[in-house]
Formats: C-alpha cells, structure tokens, sequence
C-alpha cells in the first residue's frame, strides 16, 4: 500500500526571507542566510519550508508585489542560491514550498508597464483589469483597498486599473488566457528547479465577476478582510458573506487545471495550499476537492479569542468540514499577515495552544519566531513599511510587528541577524528570547516545540480522529478545560487562570508549562496549560 503523501499531517515552518538571517550583512534576510540555518529548521523537528517570496520586485508589498517570477531579487540572492536552498534542504529531508502570488504582478512587471505605453483598448491593457472613470470622472465603482483607499488607480490617458491591494499591485486578468499560460510556466519552472509544493496567494481572488458593482459598505468590508484588524466577529462574518471580488466559481477551474500539471509530476507528490479566507466556512472545503488543491488555510485560530466555546468549535467545524471532502484541516497561530500569537492571546496561552493544535490531525504551520515565543516587535512610526499603513496615513500599524527579524544569539541586538543594521528594529528586550538563550534553557518555547514534535510524529501523525472527551469536567461543556483523545494520547488544555483537576488517564509525557500534579487519583493541570498523557 502507497504511504500517506508526505504533506498529508506535515508540519511546516513558514520562513519571511527578509527576517529570517542574513548571510551579507546588508541588514535584510537572504536565501544564503536560510540555508545556512538549515540544521535549526531541521532540529525543530519540521518536515517542509514554506518561504515567502523572494522573486524580483520592487518589494513595495514585502515581495508579494512579483516583478518577474521566475527569477530571485538580488537583495535575497540568486538563482544558484535557490537551488542550492532546495538541495540543503532535500539532503536533510525538508520539503520546500514556493509562494506563488498568482492575483496580481508589480506594476514593475514587463506586462504592466507594456500596458500603459499600449494604451486604451489594447492586448497588453487586456491582461489587466482597466476601465474608463464613470462619466463623472469617479473610478468604475466604489471598492475600497485591502490596504485601504481606492481600489482603483488612474494612469494618464484616464484609464483606471484595479488593484484589491496597492497600487503597485494590478490585478490580473484571468479571463486572459495569456495569463494562466504565464503562470503554468512559473509553476513548471520552480518545480523543475526542485520546489516541492507551492503556497498559493490570495487563492480566493483571481476571478472577478462583478467590476462594476458598487458595495454597501467598502471601508467595512476592507477592514473585515484583514487579519490585524479586531472587530466583533459578528460583524465580521456578515461583512464577509458579501464580498464582491473573491470566492467565484471559476477559481475551481484554475485550480483543477493546476492540479493535472501538479499530478503529472508523478511521485514527487507535488503540493498546493491555497491562501482563501472565503466564508462561509463550508466554502473552503471547495478547495479541496480530490481534483482540486491539497490543503487550504484555515484562519480561524489567527482570531479566535483563548476560549474553550470557540476553540472547540473551530476544531470540531474544520475537522468535520474538511471530512465531507476527504481532506484533513491545516492549523496556523501565527503568520507574517496577523500579530504574533504569544503577543495576541498571551505567552502561556500560546504555548498551551500550540500543544493543543499539534495533536489534532492535519498539518500544522509554525511561523518562524513562533517556536521562540516571540512577541509582536515594537516599533516607531518612522520604522513601519506596510503599505497599509502608509496608505491610511497611520490609521492602521499594518503587519511589521510580526517581521521583526530573529533573534539568534548573543547579548546585544541584532543577536546575530546581522552584522548591519536591520531593516526592522530588534529590541534589546528580546535578549531571553534568542535561539542560543532558549536552546541553554529546557523549560523555553523552543524546548517544547522541538519535544512537542518530536513526540507527534512518535505518536500522533496517521493517529486518525480525535473523541472529545465530554464528562462534566472535560471537553467543550467545561469553561475550563478542554480535552481530546486521539491515538494513544489524551490532550487536556486548561485554559482557566486556575489549575484544575481532570480525570485523563496514561502517563504524563509534556506540558506547555508548570507542572502536572496528581490528587485524589486526578491530574491536575496548571492554569493556562496544556499536558499530553500515554496511555
Ligand atoms: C496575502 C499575503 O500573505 C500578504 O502578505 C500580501 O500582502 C497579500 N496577500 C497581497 O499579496
């Protein structure tokens, strides 16, 4: 019998290029630098890389603005320093995941500025989405940027082109047929230079069925679709059940298209996960389909508050979803897009619920500097780089607090990220937060995330389904504690400011923090602490 695909309960270590290491002291993460970190990735006990982009761009949107996508940015390095990535990866056995960003180009890419020397009414304009200003002169409708202000910008014959995100990012047209041919290409490319799998951007997006019509409230719906903004959750998913530009159903033809390319690659098992915040929820599994991608994100553990009510719901509903399509759910508390967990939830919160997401089935993302329990760094106005909050003059901080570059050893900052200055302030309050202060420290995040997937690999991938243990002191029916069984292992999350007791058999093999006593026969589970038990 064929074993399971290796990304089936893969967990994989999303790596920000830019903040990872860097290897030519110029202050800004490179490819170099992250393969001469290998043997750290690798020792966390991870099975893929999932980088972000590291294609040629002006890099107004952190590199998701491609200029060429076939080709690396000098400031990360070159194409042999790809391939020579991919090979030091695949000799210790990672998987490397490419990011593919496939809704729009950098208004730099050859096509755009063909576009506008072309002119109204061209091909070149055709792989784009330009349209004439009303008769009034407003842009074609009223939508509002991801990145705040218009989603339209005018270039100089009065033409506007859209862009969901800046202005510096078209969006492509995919009812050109020029345009899937280009990105079949980039595909081909990179899995011909080793890549194992791809992360698709904004999945949800490449279709647009209705340019034209005006929403009812665009700045709403802006701010409900991105992840570093709070709002009443309420709110949100109303918002989100009516966004004009995501979710249409010819998205499902790209992606089976792409699925027969992926497949005719035979037993390199090549993988997608799509990028596809769609709602309602049941709507994500569409991107699943046998014939369609591999993994979708799920997003619900960026926001969910630390809650047993709504945590056990998220389990219960990606899990149960995910199975009416044969597939197994994917878990992420952090990425380069939404605060930092341990800043969002609190440090033991976020300890306690990684041990919790990485005994459930499916595969699990660990954000680089997750594993260290890094905070959201703190930075100055003068310091930021998102174009969200240069587009809102502020208004929103925007996402560099998650890009903070890490720590790696020593008593000063940069701890060893650099040896120039780096291009997102460290603090020097990060100095227990380092790799070398937590590798010297067994009780360190780091510890229990090298322990914690050590010991689901041991014990918990391929383990099947998970029972929700439900007496009165367990499961979602407690305010306190939280518990499943799967395999030989039972998971008791106590998520009350006081410890608590609980009826979990077996014995105790980690714990997210403080120490499991026993009572009267019980276990008694630390506040804001989660334990795995043997059986
Ligand atoms: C999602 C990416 O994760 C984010 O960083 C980027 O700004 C947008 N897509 C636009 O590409």
């Amino acid at each position: 019998m064929k074993s399971a695909p290796w990304w089936k309960e893969a967990t994989i270590y999303q790596i920000y290029p830019r903040s990872f290491f860097d290897s030519n002291g110029d202050g800004e993460g490179d490819l170099p630098g992250v393969t001469s970190q290998l043997d750290y990735v690798k020792n966390l006990g991870v099975d893929a890389i999932w980088l972000s982009p590291f294609y040629t761009s002006p890099n107004k949107d952190g590199g998701y603005d491609v200029a060429n996508p076939r080709d690396v940015d000098p400031r990360f390095g070159n194409l042999d320093d790809a391939k020579e990535l991919i090979a030091q990866a695949h000799k210790r056995n990672l998987r490397v995941i490419a990011d593919i960003v496939p809704n729009h180009f950098s208004d730099q890419h050859e096509w755009f500025q063909a576009a506008l020397k072309a002119g109204r009414g061209s091909k070149e304009r055709e792989r784009f989405h330009f349209y004439d200003a009303n008769e009034d002169g407003t842009p074609p409708n009223n939508w509002i940027s991801l990145f705040g202000g218009p989603s339209w910008t005018q270039v100089a014959d009065g033409q506007f082109y859209l862009h969901l995100f800046d202005s510096s990012q078209p969006d492509l047209n995919w009812e050109n047929p020029e345009v899937n041919a280009d990105f079949e290409k980039t595909l081909r490319f990179w899995i011909d230079l080793g890549v194992d799998g791809f992360r698709i951007d904004v999945a949800h997006g490449l279709v647009k069925e209705d340019v034209l019509t005006n929403h009812p409230d665009p700045q709403g719906l802006s701010n409900a679709l991105r992840l570093d903004v709070a709002m009443d959750s309420e709110v949100r998913n109303a918002l989100l059940l009516t966004v004009p530009y995501f979710d249409r159903q010819g998205v499902h033809e790209i992606y089976k298209k792409w699925r027969k390319l992926f497949d005719s690659y035979g037993e390199r098992d090549i993988m997608a996960v799509a990028e596809a915040w769609v709602h309602p929820p049941v709507n994500a599994t569409r991107y699943v389909r046998a014939d369609e991608l591999h993994q979708v994100f799920n997003f619900d553990l960026l926001t969910a508050e630390f809650d047993s009510k709504v945590l056990f719901d998220v389990v219960e509903r990606s899990i149960s979803l995910n199975a009416t399509v044969n597939a197994l759910p994917t878990w992420a508390l952090s990425n380069h897009d939404s605060p930092r967990v341990a800043s969002r939830i609190g440090e033991e919160q976020a300890r306690a619920l990684a041990l919790f997401v990485f005994g459930l089935p499916g595969s699990a993302y660990v954000f680089a500097g997750q594993e260290l329990g890094l905070p959201d760094g703190q930075l100055q106005d003068s310091d930021r780089q998102d174009p969200t909050f240069l587009r809102t003059n502020g208004q929103i901080k925007g996402r560099d607090g998650a890009r903070v570059p890490l720590p790696w050893s020593g008593n000063t900052t940069p701890f060893g990220f650099s040896t120039g200055k780096p291009w997102l302030p460290i603090s020097q309050s990060w100095k227990d937060l380092t790799v070398e202060s937590e590798l010297a420290d067994p009780k360190s995040s780091l510890h229990l995330y090298r322990n914690a997937l050590e010991l689901r690999k041991e014990f918990l991938v391929g383990a099947g389904g998970i029972t929700w243990l439900e007496s009165s002191q367990h499961g979602h029916k407690s305010d306190s504690l939280l518990s499943y069984s799967r395999g030989a292992i039972t998971v008791v999350m106590n998520l009350s400011d006081s410890a608590e007791e609980c009826e979990a058999e077996g014995k105790l093999i980690i714990v997210s923090g403080g120490t499991v006593d026993a009572r009267d026969g019980k276990k008694v589970i630390p506040a804001r602490s989660t334990a795995w038990f043997l059986a």
